[in-house]
């Protein structure tokens, strides 16, 4: 694969950052989100684990990143990918044991990359002990209050308690054997937690315990803003779960309720006890003016900004985006995050290589027909998008695979498809398989040197153009970009603010970095010229010294 060249090399960097105290070492950090089925298998079985990334921890150094997120690895009855917990403190045996986690701790903590772990609070799996238990103790018990257990309506309590819908489908509550229905914010597999329930309370704050005695370094927290509900009667009455359309003021009867914060508030006391205190960042799915609840210090720390999976390729677009993030963070007093893509949505370089407004899940369901992808317009895109991005003051999130420049495995079988969101949308949503299918790590190996058995989710022939071995031996590779950028990054990154440098050209997105360093970016589609300044980096070659269309570059801010 080559794409373009990258023109200086990092050595020509300009002046370099204040250090990082390490108790906020999260703040800038780039982090790498791992999903282990897919990253790497060390035992042929197809699946991968958590040896298969002590294997590759020299990959995830070279890769320069600060930390690494591990998706769900307990056990788990893999009905939504891990997010389904069966046991908070395990190992899934399809991953390996504690004792490879705690390899994988110390494998990380040797060259300097930090660990955060998955914490699944809102509901657990259909399997967990406690919810066997419920099953069995039948209504009115201590054991089924761990659970949001109601009876259902009509004469013989047929329908259920009320008309909530669940993620991917139509009803929120499933019934058991007894007749009573139980509370489900996802599939029926993963029964949501009471947490009125002390129980629960104390049960999490044992889970966070165990992981942080074993050296994790930071919790990301799954649904968090979905923990406390309000089951009063009578019940109210919603139909979506689009944050956009949640009530800024906590009175959504599910998401987003300010008594959420007490759990936080208790949380971050466990979390202050550690020696550099431990950080966690909200997967909170609110509406942008209640991120700062979340990411406050007597909280989380940190929370989720979204709003790059849904910008599109526009400079008026990311400045919206990147502004108002900005604003939210200086509100709350913890620096944004960045994401362009995770395991739940179709990876960058697909989405910027459609047509602008194309629906992605429409082109997922007919892409086994036709590709409608321009392939290079969203790879150059995805080389610029990421330098904008780890161009901004707060920190990274990348996604494994992002780095290769991997485009969504669209043409899925749809007879392999593991994610629930298939079966629980009718077929109507062929949901987020494309963006997990098991890295390329080289070419002309057996299932491009993942696993030395096949994974259930097919890797296409084109990956053999996107494997770690091809891009390593390529200084234009997206690979050899990251790692180029991350490395830069570090030397630069200073206090998190930014000024945005207003220039006559709509399609141009420039601003400048304390310590003497600017980024400017291309959206249009000719040819700018490059501000004054030493080039740094650049997502692609220059033209005759101008910035070409969907490029990034670098520069320092003077001659
Ligand atoms: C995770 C999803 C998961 C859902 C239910 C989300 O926030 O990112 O992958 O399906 O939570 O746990």
């Amino acid at each position: 694969m080559s794409l373009s060249t990258v023109p200086n090399s990092t050595s020509e960097a300009g002046p370099q950052v204040d250090v990082e105290s390490s108790r906020a070492w999260w703040q800038q950090a780039v982090v790498y989100q791992i999903y282990p089925r897919s990253f790497a298998d060390s035992n042929a079985d197809g699946i991968g684990d958590l040896r298969g990334i002590v294997s590759r921890i020299d990959y995830l150094t070279k890769l320069g990143i600060d930390a690494v997120w591990l998706s769900p690895f307990y056990p788990s009855g893999w009905a939504d990918g891990g997010y389904d917990v069966a046991d908070y403190r395990n190992v899934d045996p399809r991953f390996g044991t504690l004792e490879d986690f705690d390899l994988l701790v110390q494998s990380l903590h040797a060259v300097g990359i930090r660990i955060m772990v998955d914490l699944v609070p809102n509901h657990s799996s259909r399997l967990h002990p406690w919810f066997v238990e419920a099953l069995a103790a039948g209504p009115g018990s201590p054991e089924r209050d761990r659970y949001i257990f109601r009876d259902g309506r009509g004469v013989d309590g047929s329908l259920p308690p009320n008309d909530w819908p669940s993620h991917w489908g139509p009803q929120g509550w499933t019934r058991v054997e007894d007749g009573q229905w139980y509370l489900h914010f996802f599939s029926p597999d993963q029964p949501d937690f009471n947490w009125d329930n002390a129980e629960v309370r104390q049960e999490f704050e044992h889970t966070i315990r165990f992981w942080a005695d074993r050296g994790v370094d930071g919790f990301r927290v799954d649904v968090a803003h979905g923990l406390v509900k309000d089951m009063s009667e009578p019940y109210q009455h919603f139909t979506s779960f689009s944050p956009l359309l949640t009530p800024t003021d906590g009175s959504h009867p599910l998401f987003d309720r300010d008594d959420v914060h007490e759990i936080y508030r208790g949380w971050r006391a466990i979390f202050e006890a550690y020696d550099p205190p431990r950080m966690a960042v909200a997967e909170a799915a609110v509406p942008a003016e209640r991120i700062p609840l979340y990411a406050s210090s007597d909280g989380l720390n940190q929370a989720f900004n979204f709003d790059l999976l849904f910008t599109e390729w526009s400079a008026a677009e990311f400045r919206t985006a990147i502004s108002t993030n900005l604003d939210i963070a200086s509100s709350s007093g913890s620096p944004s995050t960045w994401v362009l893509s995770n395991h739940d949505c179709v990876r960058h370089a697909s989405r910027y290589a459609l047509p602008p407004g194309t629906d992605r899940n429409a082109w997922l369901l007919a892409s086994g027909r036709e590709p409608s992808e321009d392939r290079s317009t969203g790879q150059s895109r995805a080389r610029a998008a990421i330098m904008l991005l780890l161009a901004l003051p707060g920190s990274a999130y990348l996604y494994q695979g992002e780095e290769l420049g991997l485009f969504e495995v669209a043409n899925l079988d749809v007879a392999t498809l593991l994610d629930p969101v298939w079966t629980r949308t009718l077929h109507t949503e062929k949901g987020r398989d494309g963006c997990r299918v098991p890295l390329p790590w080289r070419a002309a190996t057996d299932n491009f040197g993942f696993s030395a058995g096949a994974s259930p989710l097919h890797q296409p022939g084109w990956f053999a153009d996107f494997a770690v071995d091809a891009q390593e031996a390529d200084q234009s590779s997206t690979l050899a970009l990251y790692r180029a950028a991350i490395s830069l990054r570090k030397q630069l990154q200073g206090r998190d603010v930014l000024a945005w440098v207003d220039t006559a050209d709509e399609d141009v997105l420039h601003f400048t970095r304390p310590g003497g360093w600017q980024s400017i970016t291309n959206f249009g589609s000719s040819p700018v010229p490059l501000p004054v300044g030493k080039v740094l980096l650049s997502s692609g070659p220059l033209l005759d010294g101008l910035l070409p269309a969907d490029t990034t570059a670098w520069l320092t801010s003077t001659a």
